[in-house]
């Protein structure tokens, strides 16, 4: 292979969100790659470090050509303009400045939970108002409730979607995304579309861009995005909004504005030209190793922790694993967590699980709650990392579980 997935650089003492926040632990919770970038991006970023002067920069139009190239190629979205795009800062900025942009006070916001955590404070910060529609769990797949979501419409203002969702991993169908699209039109709804994984699905599932959708559902939305998941640039800091109705586009121009985020840093500038002008052939292979990754997960399980089990993987490299066989056991033995809560009722299991492995089998995993309610008796699995710290990290979990619950019986 032209890449090697299989080794990484030490992050451990670089000040690394994952790797330093809880010192002494294997990380595989928040969202961001161990893998060194593509080459190609890193070889950009060199160069405009040797040029040496870093001042205020105007963005090129092949920022803007380069990622209508690569939409349009990889993903049939045609439209990224400079007339239909306004960069920002990130991804979190985007979405934010969007429900800013689309709500007055006390809006109502649907999300379908469990959701990424980040969406619950933007509403918040934008004195919003949350809309939780549970997402459908049977049969190990993940739907979208129709009914709950036609009721939430008729009384909200914005859906914010996350397409991929994090962290159940579904990558939504073009029939889901029409008929999320007809409710919320109907309801006066406003769709911001988060599409930040887009890039990472597998065989068989592809991405359907919101903006690829018939063109009053696209009228009514915006689409935020980055390079930065799939290239592992999270700490270079750009992303883009984008709105085919020049209005819309002229709200969210107002609104990044009004944030004080809409100068980019020069970096991410480079690298995003970089990543769509040159990354395609890393991003393949990455996408194939993430993939075995996920089958080197799902045998586990099957082999080694029969009782956990994981929604097909459709999209994002963040595996969400059902530990509610687990979750009942702790509840029956009458659990006891450290801090002396009880798991007669299964309340604070994930919680409780997350802290046990993090404090007794250095592992940390994300924990289900924090994504919603609807999170309670799952953890999130970070799988982008080489297989052997994979292999670690499941084999600290296979034990983690089994002390946790021997010690809820005891
Ligand atoms: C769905 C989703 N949106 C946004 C972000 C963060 O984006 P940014 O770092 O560009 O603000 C993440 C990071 O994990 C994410 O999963």
């Amino acid at each position: 292979m032209r890449y090697n997935f299989d080794t990484c650089p030490v992050r451990k003492g670089t000040e690394s969100v994952k790797w330093d926040l809880y010192p002494g632990t294997l990380p595989l919770w928040v969202a961001d790659m161990d893998f060194v970038i593509a080459p190609e991006i890193k070889a950009a970023l060199q160069r405009r470090l040797d040029h040496g002067v870093f001042g205020y920069e105007l963005l090129p139009d092949n920022y803007f050509s380069v990622m209508d190239r690569w939409f349009s190629r990889r993903h049939g979205w045609k439209g990224i303009s400079r007339e239909t795009i306004v960069p920002t800062t990130g991804v979190i900025a985007a979405y934010s400045a969007a429900i800013k942009a689309m709500t007055v006070p006390g809006d109502k916001v649907i999300v379908m939970t469990p959701c990424y955590n980040a969406f619950f404070p933007a509403i918040r910060n934008n004195k919003c108002v949350q809309a939780s529609c549970p997402l459908h769990y049977e049969g190990g797949l993940y739907t979208v409730d129709w009914e709950a979501f036609e009721r939430l419409a008729a009384e909200s203002r914005v859906l914010l979607l996350c397409n991929p969702h994090n962290p159940v991993g579904r990558v939504w169908t073009r029939e889901e995304l029409l008929r999320m699209a007809d409710i919320c039109l109907r309801n006066n709804v406003f769709v911001v579309s988060d599409e930040i994984h887009c890039e990472l699905t597998y065989p068989g599932h592809d991405y359907t861009p919101w903006a690829t959708l018939p063109e009053e559902y696209v009228l009514n939305s915006v689409t935020c995005f980055s390079p930065t998941k799939p290239f592992n640039l999270a700490g270079i800091q750009i992303a883009n909004i984008y709105a085919a109705s020049p209005e819309v586009l002229a709200k969210m121009d107002r609104a990044i504005n009004d944030n004080e985020c809409c100068d980019v840093n020069v970096f991410g500038a480079t690298a995003l030209q970089a990543a769509y002008g040159e990354g395609g052939p890393w991003l393949d292979a990455l996408r194939d190793y993430l993939w075995h990754n996920a089958r080197t997960v799902y045998c586990f399980l099957e082999d080694e922790l029969p009782l956990v089990t994981a929604p097909p993987l459709e999209g994002t490299y963040l595996m969400w694993l059902d530990c509610r066989a687990y979750m009942k056991k702790w509840a029956g033995s009458a659990g006891v967590t450290e801090d002396g809560e009880t798991g007669t009722s299964g309340a604070g299991f994930s919680e409780a699980l997350g802290e046990h492995l993090r404090k007794k089998h250095g592992l940390v995993l994300s924990t289900g709650t924090i994504y919603g309610e609807a999170g309670e008796g799952f953890m999130r699995l970070n799988i982008a990392c080489p297989r052997s710290t994979l292999l670690e990290g499941l084999s600290r979990l296979r034990d983690g579980l089994e002390s946790f619950i021997g010690r809820g019986a005891n």
